[in-house]
């Protein structure tokens, strides 16, 4: 099929394009268009899509631009997967867990099918943009109508065009290194919280991950399109904003207009309004002094860094390609905490990477007790297909690194206990993020979650309070 139709070449040819970037997404604006014509016509009701993301932000991020395209295309939105007229699946890939848990949910797609069988099933992100994968429901999963991978992810419209007007199957997963698309549509899921991408792939390719194959190379956005946008989302009224990438603290190495993370974050910082500036996942061997004294100048930016440590000892750090050791990043730890004393950290563990000793985790064990993070995400290694630690001996056994995965959580349970009684006493400014009742749920800049009474009403605003108890959860009163 041609790649444009009479229509589009015609809306082409009428407009001035910069880059060629525009002209794609000006290509896409078009199908998006000839779809809606396409579903108006099929339906006496707008059509609903279901739109379920799994993973990380930068997947939740992706899906509120997927979902933008659904909009222009015509469809509203629900959470009934039996009013759905199309279902959209964005998938993570970075766990064996995760994806089958993604199997089994398109498995039961095959009656929701049967019972509507004008319903568009389509599956996106992570896992979709794995060759394997993709032959898999190809050939097991018939009623998957459009499969995309995250490099052409700025095409959903034309795949949704050509499936309604050729009735084939429609699979796209090239590596499409094309860079960033400025401009998709956007539908936002929060008020007043927003993710903001700041960068997209991710070149580190540490030996357990996928994410670099899946997500292709690392682009960063250019500065004046991210500030223009944290810009538009404050005057939107959000008070909080997620910068996101998969290592921001490499931030802006592509961009024509230089600038580094700390900056960046200097210049959100400096917009004006009552908002607060988070950020997403910082990789050690990239955190620079500089941007720790950002974090500690810029009032605006939260007390609170999630700094992936892994692993505890040099040796696995380096088989698992981090560049960087466990003194470098004490030594990091301790100029955080040195500049910002009221500092929360986290961070992500892996247990069991191939070859891990009992050793190496007792070294784990240790840095977790010097560091005293707030909180950890705790994970078992898990083998990727075609990432290096696949291929590594791996000669510890299940039942020991399940062991070592629950000692890990226990003595992390007694830290968290520690720090929850620590902070007793102490007066936090908190978005108040949910309600239940009269009971409101907020969040402090140091990422400390407390319980206050209060009315409903302050849903998305900030509101001081003492913390008084921690019974498991932390509560506190508003004053
Ligand atoms: N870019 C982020 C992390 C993205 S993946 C960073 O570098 O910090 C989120 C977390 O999943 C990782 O930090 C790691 O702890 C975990 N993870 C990634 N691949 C894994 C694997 N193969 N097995 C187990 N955990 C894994
Ligand atoms: Fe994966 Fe490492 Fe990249 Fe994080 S920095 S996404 S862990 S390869
Ligand atoms: Fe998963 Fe892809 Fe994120 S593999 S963790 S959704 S980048």
């Amino acid at each position: 099929m041609d790649k444009y139709t009479f229509w589009e070449i015609f809306k082409l040819e009428n407009s001035v394009f910069e880059t060629e970037k525009e002209q794609e997404l000006a290509a896409q604006f078009g199908y998006a268009e000839r779809v809606r014509e396409l579903v108006s016509a099929k339906y006496t009701h707008k059509p609903l899509a279901f739109v379920h993301t799994y993973g990380c932000q930068q997947n939740v991020s992706d899906s509120e631009h997927l979902k933008g395209y659904l909009e222009m295309m015509g469809y509203g939105f629900t959470d009934e997967l039996n009013e759905a007229d199309l279902v959209l699946y964005n998938t993570c890939a970075v766990r064996e867990h995760a994806q089958t848990r993604v199997f089994g949910n398109v498995g039961i797609l095959k009656a929701n099918k049967r019972q509507r069988p004008g319903m568009l099933i389509c599956m996106c992100g992570c896992m979709a943009q794995q060759e394997s994968v993709a032959a898999k429901i190809k050939k097991s999963y018939p009623y998957v109508d459009i499969l995309f991978g995250t490099q052409v992810r700025h095409r959903f419209p034309e795949f949704v065009y050509r499936k309604m007007t050729t009735g084939k199957r429609v699979f796209e997963n090239p590596a499409d290194d094309s860079g960033i698309f400025e401009g998709i549509p956007v539908h936002r899921d929060g008020t007043f919280k927003a993710w903001l991408p700041i960068m997209q792939g991710c070149n580190n390719f540490c030996t357990y991950c996928i994410v670099p194959y899946v997500r292709g190379r690392e682009y960063s956005r250019e500065p004046e399109d991210v500030i223009a946008e944290a810009r538009e989302i404050i005057k939107g009224g959000a008070k909080e904003i997620m910068l996101l990438g998969q290592n921001v603290n490499s931030y802006g190495k592509n961009c024509k207009h230089k600038m580094t993370f700390a900056e960046l974050l200097r210049e959100i910082n400096a917009i004006e309004g009552d908002f607060r500036i988070r950020f997403m996942t910082s990789h050690p061997k990239d955190c620079s002094e500089e941007l720790l004294k950002a974090m500690a100048e810029c009032e605006k930016v939260e007390k609170h860094l999630h700094l992936p440590v892994q692993c505890g000892s040099s040796r696995v750090l380096e088989k698992m390609n981090r560049r960087y050791t466990a003194e470098h990043y004490m030594g990091l730890i301790e100029k955080a905490k040195s500049l910002m004393p009221e500092l929360q950290l986290t961070s992500d563990i892996i247990v069991g990477f191939p070859g891990e000793t009992e050793e190496d985790f007792r070294e784990t064990l240790e840095l977790i007790k010097k560091v005293r993070y707030y909180s950890l995400f705790t994970f078992i290694f898990s083998p990727r297909p075609g990432t290096p630690a696949e291929k590594m001996p791996d000669p510890e056994s299940k039942a020991d690194k399940s062991r070592r995965f629950a000692e890990l959580l226990a003595v992390q349970e007694e830290i968290s206990r520690g720090l929850n009684e620590q902070v007793i006493g102490r007066t936090v400014r908190l978005l108040i993020e949910e309600t239940d009742g009269d009971v409101l749920v907020g969040r402090s800049s140091e990422n400390l979650v407390v319980r206050v009474k209060g009315d409903g009403a302050l849903l998305g605003n900030f509101v001081n309070a003492k913390i008084t108890e921690f019974d498991g959860v932390l509560h506190g009163n508003i004053i």
